[in-house]
């Protein structure tokens, strides 16, 4: 009974570093595009980037394995299986949302230093919605795994 408390324990606090941290990059970013100049904005996520991986990454991956323990005993049903490809899937995106926001990095770096290559500027901008898109996805895969943990802990 203790060992599940604090598996409970651990998944809320990891789950909420995770989500949060989510949440507060979103109002971060907008805040730094309102008030940073483009090439203070760059450097900005570069290191928050860099910085945030190590907190939000381990929190994730502390919180997928508190929930499989949690969830060792439960019959493989559909359920089951949809969690766990949302998990996997989840995973796999933030591997890839990570390597396109270091190619948008390198890219925006590019384009504060060649302001007058209107090219550049489209092929940041098209970057950009991908990216855009990808963090998106990123947050409603991680709603998902929310809710699906949600029912399985019922039963
Ligand atoms: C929650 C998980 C997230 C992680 C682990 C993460 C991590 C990173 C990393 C590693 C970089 C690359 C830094 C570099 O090496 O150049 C980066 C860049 C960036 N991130 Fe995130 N990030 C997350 C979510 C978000 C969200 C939700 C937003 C905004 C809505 C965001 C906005 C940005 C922006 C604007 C950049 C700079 C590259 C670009 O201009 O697209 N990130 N992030």
């Amino acid at each position: 009974m203790t060992g599940h408390a604090l598996l409970v324990s651990v998944l809320v606090l990891a789950t909420s570093v995770w989500v949060g941290g989510y949440v507060a990059i979103v109002v971060v970013a907008r805040t730094a595009t309102a008030t940073l100049e483009p090439a203070a904005r760059v450097r900005f996520f570069k290191t928050l980037g860099r910085r945030y991986l190590w907190v939000g990454a381990p929190a994730l991956l502390v919180a997928l394995a508190t929930g499989a323990l949690l969830l060792r005993g439960h019959r493989w049903d559909g359920l089951l299986i949809a969690t766990v490809v949302a998990a996997v899937a989840l995973l796999g995106l933030l591997a890839v949302a990570v390597g396109q926001a270091r190619r948008m990095t390198a890219l925006r770096r590019r384009a504060v230093t060649d302001p007058a290559n209107t090219g550049l500027t489209q092929q940041v901008s098209r970057a950009a919605r991908g990216a855009a898109a990808l963090r998106g996805l990123l947050g409603l895969l991680t709603l998902t795994l929310v809710i699906l943990g949600a029912f399985l802990s019922t039963g």
